[in-house]
């Protein structure tokens, strides 16, 4: 983390688990153990009927809620899709688009990544935008060109003036919900190429107040470490923020001395 250029971020994302009434239970949980005084910014992304509960619990409070996915159209026939206003208009400030399960098991590419983040600034969310290797892209050592076209096809047409308000989130696909993490040294790594695609897209100036998140099996235990890197500034967290006490130590571990 650099605290003196970026904003740290602590998101959770808990893809498709809790009914509304068991959200309820755990923002209730969740805000009588928040750590006191000023901590980073957090974000809870849930399913979409969540949401209103989410919001609600919420309402008083310095965490922001999220939403899963977004459709990049305005409106239309698109059958089960929602709309990046309709989530604004239900008290959403964050939007993940394009995690891997979402391009592995429902066909997002490159382009509607890319036009739903688009759809997604224009509506006033903060996007979250995921990427991330497998196993043998690593293996082949074809790491760092695949993200940086994910960042570079991601990001096009991303004004200069809208870049700072997009989350990235580095997940390696194969740390995700198997316990295997990347060592703080392979998500460094992989957390300062980023950075380097958005300096040549952009400028110095950007890349250095861009915030780019961690996620892959991150938890209470390897947080400290891993929030210790110093272009890794928060994490996206499934498995972990699915319980208050799992979520609120990573939230701690953010609000430890930096670099
Ligand atoms: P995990 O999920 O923390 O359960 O590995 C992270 C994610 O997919 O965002």
């Amino acid at each position: 983390m650099n605290r003196k250029y970026r904003k740290t971020v602590i998101a959770g994302n808990w893809k498709m688990n809790k009914t509304p009434s068991q959200t309820k239970e755990f923002m209730t949980a969740l805000k009588a153990i928040m750590p006191k005084g000023r901590w980073c910014d957090v974000a809870l992304c849930v399913p979409a009927i969540c949401i209103p509960a989410a919001v609600r619990a919420m309402r008083e409070t310095r965490v922001g809620i999220g939403a899963e996915n977004c459709h990049f159209e305005a409106k239309g026939a698109f059958t089960g899709e929602l709309a990046t206003d309709m989530l604004v208009d239900a008290g959403c400030k964050y939007v993940i688009i394009g995690h891997s399960e979402r391009r592995e098991m429902f066909g997002e590419t490159d382009a509607t990544v890319n036009a739903k983040v688009l759809a997604a600034l224009e509506a006033g969310l903060t996007p979250i935008m995921c990427c991330g290797e497998t196993l043998e892209q690593r293996q082949n050592g074809v790491t760092e060109e695949h993200i940086a076209m994910q960042i570079k096809l991601g990001l096009k047409d991303v004004p200069e003036d809208k870049i700072r308000k997009v989350i990235i989130a580095y997940e390696p696909i194969w740390a995700i919900g198997t316990g295997l993490t990347a060592t703080p040294e392979q998500a460094q790594e992989v957390c300062e190429n980023i950075r380097a695609v958005v300096r040549k897209l952009y400028s110095s100036k950007n890349a250095r107040v861009i915030s780019i998140l961690y996620g892959g099996s991150m938890n209470e235990k390897n947080a400290y470490e891993l929030l210790a890197q110093p272009d890794i500034d928060g994490g996206l967290i499934g498995g972990a923020s699915l319980v208050p006490e799992k979520f609120v130590q990573i939230i701690e571990a953010a609000n430890q001395p930096t670099v």
